[in-house]
């Protein structure tokens, strides 16, 4: 991680404006955005909003409708973890306590440091090794609480 740039207007208009005219915009035009700046800023709302001829609760609406988006920057580092059905019946929700009982992090949440964010994915195509996870897109397999307890450790060690 630590690839994206700090969110501002002026290219954030450049990305909207470049995508505005072709059909089904929004989602490829939030994608950019998230490309770009690690998230969605919620100052890009009115700007896509009014590109699109759309309300800001429409633009609002797609952002918290699709699990890819972000609403905050992420930390330095990203763990997505699988809690889909395969990976939930090899144990995922025990590395989800894990998380939240030794270290504090709960999916959604970034660590006070800024050093890693925790987010719930639904199937990595992974399934036959889960718990599965993908670590700044790494994929894992076979999660458990030390495999959880290293990569913590990693985040916050190790450089962004
Ligand atoms: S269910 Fe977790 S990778 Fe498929």
């Amino acid at each position: 991680m630590g690839t994206h740039a700090r969110f501002d207007p002026a290219t954030a208009s450049a990305i909207v404006a470049e995508r505005k005219a072709s059909p089904g915009a929004l989602l490829p035009i939030l994608h950019a955005l998230q490309d770009a700046f690690g998230y969605v800023d919620r100052a890009a709302i009115p700007l896509i909003a009014e590109a699109l001829n759309l309300s800001r609760a429409d633009v609002h609406g797609a952002i918290s409708f699709y699990h890819d988006f972000r609403a905050a920057p992420p930390g330095r580092h990203v763990l997505k973890l699988c809690r889909a059905e395969a990976c939930q019946a090899r144990g995922c929700e025990a590395v989800v306590e894990r998380l939240a009982d030794a270290h504090g992090i709960a999916p959604g949440a970034t660590t006070p440091d800024g050093a890693l964010t925790v987010e719930g994915v639904y199937c990595l195509g992974n399934c036959a090794l889960g718990p599965a996870a993908l670590f700044d897109g790494e994929p894992l397999g076979r999660l458990d609480a030390a495999a959880i307890d290293a990569l913590v450790e990693r985040a916050s060690g190790g450089s962004a």
